[in-house]
């Protein structure tokens, strides 16, 4: 039977074994610090366990479950995440992951779930054997062009936690006219950011950052952007603007990058909602994402998946 897992040295064991694999390029305390500080966060507490099958004292096979709301053609939906799916090296092969998914996936019946989604590491292979198919979403690589009349006027600061209200309503703008978009609200746009700047502080000094800024009109965010720097290059992890034309957000990627030009990339990688083209920013390439989504329905609800929308700091 499919069970949480809380106790704190079985949550050690799943950290040992999953630490070569997840680690990050943070020390092994460090690993354990920051899942252990995401679980405290309110989207965490809430969202996010992990589950496994346990025999005796051994964890054989495990994986985090999230439980999230989201829309399918305007419709709300309920939403069964499967994240770090991890079997014992020496019981690999046993069906044992097959085992662990069929089951969270009963599981998510009876708790009302729609649909079962994940994000492959491991290409698409071996989740489609188990009645996953892939959501084609390209990741982007854009590129802010030198703008040859200097920084736009645009007033970019810092973002603060009571930004986020505001910001999850601009994020769920997006949500409106598409076949499925994940829910948004402050405390999952907090988990993402959290999630990444506590990488960054956990890790070598220098190998990871993380900016977040919002552009103000009249004393109130209108557009934000979040921004991160590590060994995979710069990343547009997400973004929102209270214009159609994301045309702050154009903006405040130009301002930022006059700002400090040696510090900011100008050519960053990003996973867009398909209306949403800044026309400060240009496209140079466009390939499929890393990390493949997959869906499997579980109530029969079919959501048109051709145009989803999620952001890089949904990707679990
Ligand atoms: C992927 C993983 C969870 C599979 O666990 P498992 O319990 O051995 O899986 P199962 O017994 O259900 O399935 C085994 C089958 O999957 C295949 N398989 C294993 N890894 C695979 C991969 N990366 N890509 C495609 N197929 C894979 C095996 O070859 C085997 O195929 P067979 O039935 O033809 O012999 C396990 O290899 C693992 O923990 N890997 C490290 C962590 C990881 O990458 N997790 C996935 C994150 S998305």
């Amino acid at each position: 039977m499919v069970r949480d897992i809380s106790d704190p040295s079985l949550l050690d064991q799943i950290l040992d074994a999953t630490y070569p694999v997840w680690g990050e390029g943070l020390s092994r305390q460090s690993y354990g610090s920051w899942n252990r500080a995401l679980g405290m966060t309110a989207w965490g507490c809430e969202h996010v366990a992990r589950v496994g099958f346990v025999e005796g004292d051994e964890v054989v096979v495990s994986a985090r479950r999230y439980l999230f709301d989201a829309q399918a053609d305007g419709r709300p939906i309920k939403v069964l995440g499967i994240g770090a799916v991890f079997t014992a090296e020496h019981r690999r092969g046993q069906r044992l992951a097959q085992r662990l998914i069929e089951a969270m996936i009963d599981e998510g019946r009876v708790r009302g779930c729609d649909v079962a989604l994940l994000f492959s590491e491991i290409g698409a292979d071996y989740y489609a054997r188990l009645g996953f198919s892939v959501v084609e979403r390209p990741r982007l690589t854009i590129e802010v062009p030198r703008n040859r009349r200097g920084a736009p006027a645009v007033l970019v600061r810092a973002a603060e936690p009571s930004d986020l209200p505001l910001l999850s309503e601009i994020s769920m703008l997006y949500s409106g006219d598409t076949g499925f978009a994940i829910d948004r609200p402050a405390s999952l746009l907090e988990f993402g950011v959290l999630r990444r700047r506590l990488l960054a502080g956990l890790g070598p000094s220098g190998l990871r950052s993380l900016e977040f800024f919002v552009a103000e009109e009249g004393y109130r965010a209108v557009a934000y952007v979040v921004v991160s720097r590590g060994p995979g290059g710069v990343v547009l992890e997400e973004c929102g603007d209270r214009d159609p034309s994301g045309a702050r957000v154009g903006a405040m990627l130009e301002s930022l990058a006059e700002r400090d030009p040696s510090q900011m990339d100008r050519t960053m990688r990003a996973v867009l909602p398909a209306s949403f083209r800044p026309l400060q920013l240009e496209v140079i390439k466009s390939e499929p994402s890393p990390k493949v989504m997959m869906v499997r329905s579980i109530s029969g609800v079919e959501p048109d998946y051709s145009r989803a929308v999620y952001w890089q700091t949904d990707v679990f």
